[in-house]
């Protein structure tokens, strides 16, 4: 799965991140492929990018294969990382001087797929070759959007790049939706953009979106993604609610897996370990903060925030709009 949008700061590498860690913490087994010349997540992966002796630039040159440059991430079982190194700019030269430019990602990875359930690639801020290949690689391609004016232009581009890669290399090339990332549920605004660019392109907007919290600024310097960092975080549990519904078969939803385990939910009370409940303010669709996250042996929610002294099957949000719970496993 690529994650891409060419424009930079929208939250590309924190959502790879974040949904390979997540994703790993499920239990799958997960290689994160960092396609940016300016290696954050490689860095924000606990790894210096001038020490890596070997990325994705010696596989694009044929210097090396994809398996002699992956790196495992020693805090999170199951999680691998093709890094990037700053020759990946010279790379984009190499490759255009390439027949069959488009392909060569694609080519590098097929020997190490089948080690992995889920590959997610952090594409550049740019529609360049890198990017290409990133989509030509991927069965399909999740778009981070910040909500903000004049976002949906950038869309429209992306939009015709991905048309052309299935033209011309990747005829089966899905767009899986958009991720709502640094999310001000406070302000009309966001929604509305959220509901132009769905509106517009047709594309699913995922829930839930993910709100605009400090929290992300304080986890790459620390080589951990929030949700090692703060993983009872509105921003832990919307990644982990969105990892879920990305590994989902398409077409269930979180509602239905939360059916598999029985709604409604009594809060407080026979939440078994292992599950995530989420309440989503009914009116925005936006988690609540209010999280349940039933991790002692009697499973009891360890944290219950905004709805404290709430019980039952609902919570109260802000402006009074009651939530049902949902329930997510995580194990
Ligand atoms: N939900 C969020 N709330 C606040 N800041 C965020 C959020 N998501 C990401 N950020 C911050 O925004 C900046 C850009 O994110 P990043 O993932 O590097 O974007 P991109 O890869 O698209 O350039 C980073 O400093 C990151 O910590
Ligand atoms: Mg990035």
């Amino acid at each position: 799965m690529a994650v891409a949008n060419q424009k930079g700061g929208v939250a590309k590498t924190t959502t790879v991140h974040s949904l390979g860690v997540a994703s790993a913490q499920l239990g799958r087994r997960v290689l994160l492929v960092d396609l940016d010349p300016q290696a954050c997540l490689t860095y924000s992966l606990g790894f210096d990018p001038d020490r890596v002796e070997r990325s994705l630039h010696d596989v694009f040159v044929q210097r090396a294969e994809m398996a002699d440059i992956i790196l495992p991430i020693p805090e999170v079982e199951g999680l691998d990382l093709a890094p990037a190194t700053i020759d990946l700019a010279g790379s984009e030269v190499h490759l255009l001087t390439r027949t069959g430019r488009e392909h060569v990602l694609a080519r590098g990875l097929a020997p190490v797929l089948e080690r992995y359930d889920l590959v997610l690639i952090d594409c550049p801020p740019s529609l360049g070759v890198l990017t290409i290949n990133g989509l030509t690689a991927a069965h399909s391609v999740v778009i981070p959007l910040q909500c903000e004016a004049l976002s949906h232009r950038g869309v429209g581009q992306l939009m015709e790049t991905i048309e052309d890669v299935r033209a011309f290399a990747n005829a089966d090339l899905a767009v899986r939706g958009i991720i709502a990332t640094m999310y001000d549920s406070r302000t009309k605004h966001s929604r509305t953009i959220v509901e132009e660019v769905e509106e517009r392109y047709g594309i699913p907007v995922l829930q839930p979106p993910v709100r605009k919290s400090i929290r992300f600024a304080e986890a790459p310097a620390q080589g951990k993604s929030i949700l090692q960092h703060a993983p009872t975080s509105a921003g832990a549990v919307a990644y982990r609610h969105l990892a879920q519904v990305l590994m989902a078969p398409s077409g269930s939803t979180v509602d239905a897996l939360a059916e598999t385990v029985g709604n409604p939910v009594q809060v407080g009370s026979g939440i078994p370990t292992g599950f995530d409940v989420f309440a989503d303010d009914p009116a925005t669709n936006v988690p609540l903060g209010a999280v349940v996250h039933p991790v002692d042996a009697r499973g009891e929610p360890e944290r219950f925030d905004p709805a404290d002294g709430a019980g039952g099957q609902s919570v109260q949000s802000d402006d009074g709009n009651l939530a049902p719970l949902s329930v997510v496993e995580t194990a």
